[in-house]
């Protein structure tokens, strides 16, 4: 049979999953590793797809981690679309899928967690406070049983590929962390699982968030070197689409997001937006050339 039609292998309790990776080790076989919370889409799949290039097997998680989410956020309502997500998987040539239930994960009396500093400090965990250590933490615990060769996570969440890149050079974990372009729509909005809380008009809006990326990196490329200009540039895009919940636009460090009076080396723009309902963040290396 085609490979890349085959059934997805389903792991839901510890056991099975430890066969799985037991399995392949003894094989020899190289696990890639695409860890996600569901509702998935093009960017997830290409995920998968470059996995499944550079991998022997490929082993996704979908898990919607409630430690993650802060007290007024959108953990209940998280989109939770199982089978369409494991046909999506299923083209995609992934192996296996772990679906562990919360207890699982988080045996009763769980007391240990993953607190990342300061690259996990500002931007998205200024606004979401407690939300890199839940995933830090479930991130690792998923490394831990999953034991993959390389994993997968995509750069359209910039702080978060950071987040755990620190995390597994400072816990010396024996996992290669590979960082994947943001897949977008034809117009430019990033996918995002959170899009489908958008209405027609708010779709309409989010384009804004593209737009301003694009304004920055012109003046950019024009030679304009201050953080706080391009800054402004991004933002005046934001604000005249309408956008007035703004919880940053940002030119950072490209490696630690550290904030800069000057600019060396090409920076990385990073916006976190509300559009209705929905929190929508994307970013951009701004490029000197193009
Ligand atoms: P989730 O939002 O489901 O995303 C899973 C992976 O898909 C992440 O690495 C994310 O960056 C990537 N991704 C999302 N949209 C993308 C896009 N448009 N293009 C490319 N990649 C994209 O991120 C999480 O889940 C969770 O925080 C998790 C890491 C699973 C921990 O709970």
């Amino acid at each position: 049979m085609n490979r890349r039609m085959a059934a997805v292998n389903i792991l839901e309790d510890r056991e099975a999953l430890a066969q799985w990776v037991a399995e392949n080790r003894r094989a020899g076989r190289s696990v890639g590793f695409v860890p996600t919370m569901g509702a998935l889409h093009a960017g997830h799949v290409s995920l998968f797809q470059t996995a499944r290039q550079e991998c022997d097997r490929v082993i996704g998680s979908i898990f919607v981690n409630p430690t993650q989410f802060g007290p007024n956020e959108d953990f209940q309502r998280y989109p939770r679309t199982l089978e369409a997500d494991r046909i999506l998987l299923e083209g995609a040539g992934c192996d296996a899928l772990f679906l562990p239930a919360v207890d699982l994960i988080y045996p009763p009396g769980h007391q240990t967690v993953v607190r990342v500093g300061a690259v996990a400090e500002g931007l998205c965990g200024a606004c979401r406070p407690g939300h890199f250590q839940g995933v830090a933490t479930v991130v690792a615990i998923l490394f831990n049983r999953v034991a993959p060769q390389r994993a997968y996570f995509g750069l359209k969440d910039y702080q978060q590929f950071l987040v755990i890149r620190q995390m597994v050079r400072d816990l010396g974990l024996a996992v290669a962390v590979v960082g994947l372009p943001t897949v977008r729509e034809a117009d430019g909005l990033a996918m995002s699982s959170r899009n489908r809380y958008l209405t027609p008009a708010d779709r309409h809006q989010s384009l804004a968030l593209y737009r301003a990326m694009t304004a920055a990196q012109a003046v950019y490329a024009d030679g304009q070197r201050d953080p706080t200009r391009l800054e402004e540039t991004a933002r005046e895009v934001l604000t005249g689409a309408g956008i007035d919940r703004i919880d940053y636009v940002a030119v950072r460090d490209r490696e630690t997001l550290a904030p800069l009076t000057r600019i060396e080396t090409d920076p990385v723009l990073l916006l976190a937006v509300h559009v209705g309902v929905a929190r929508l963040i994307d970013n951009r290396i701004l490029q000197s050339e193009l």
